[in-house]
């Protein structure tokens, strides 16, 4: 049985990863303004990651006999300036996500909640590839500049990236 603050920092969580989606998504939406497919693709496909997340959450609230209780979520972000900035809110915002989940797991070792802690160990690593993907995106942009010829083929290569379920979520 969770606690009830432990089920409502979860719920809280559920919310945050939908709004990472719904965020992605409107970045995908600016990188398909600007007739970048590849980086567009890649962007959906994170979106489709986040709603993965936050169906991992649910699921477990649901297991743990806790009520799924969803918060509003917010309108995203629509104007940006370039790739290199889109990259770069998406690395700070993985940086919110990872700190939201580290408290989460504070509060599960304070409670001496194991199965809890259990749980968010997954969500720990997932942070690191979460934080790693937008870096190495970011350098590469960096490198490529203003150079056309060399956002293209990064477009090209990023449009490749496919969507495989998390491994939580596909045992479930
Ligand atoms: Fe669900 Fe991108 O963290």
């Amino acid at each position: 049985m969770l606690s009830d603050k432990i089920t409502k920092q979860l719920n809280e969580q559920i919310t945050k990863e939908l709004y990472s989606s719904y965020l992605y998504l409107q970045m995908a939406a600016w990188l398909d303004s600007q007739t970048l497919p590849g980086f567009a693709s890649w962007m959906k496909i994170q979106a489709q990651e986040e709603i993965a997340h936050a169906m991992i959450f649910y699921n477990y609230v649901n297991e743990r006999g806790g009520v799924v209780d969803l918060g509003a979520i917010g309108k995203p972000p629509q104007d940006y300036k370039s790739p290199l900035q889109v990259f770069e809110k998406t690395l700070a915002h993985e940086q919110t996500v990872t700190a939201s989940i580290n408290a989460l797991m504070k509060l599960a070792i304070s409670e001496d909640d194991y199965a809890t802690k259990n749980r968010l160990e997954w969500f720990i690593e997932e942070q690191v590839e979460e934080e790693a993907n937008p870096t190495e995106i970011i350098n590469k942009l960096k490198i490529v500049g203003d150079r056309g010829d060399g956002i293209l083929l990064l477009d090209q290569q990023l449009g490749t990236r496919v969507f495989t379920p998390p491994p939580p979520l596909a045992m479930q």
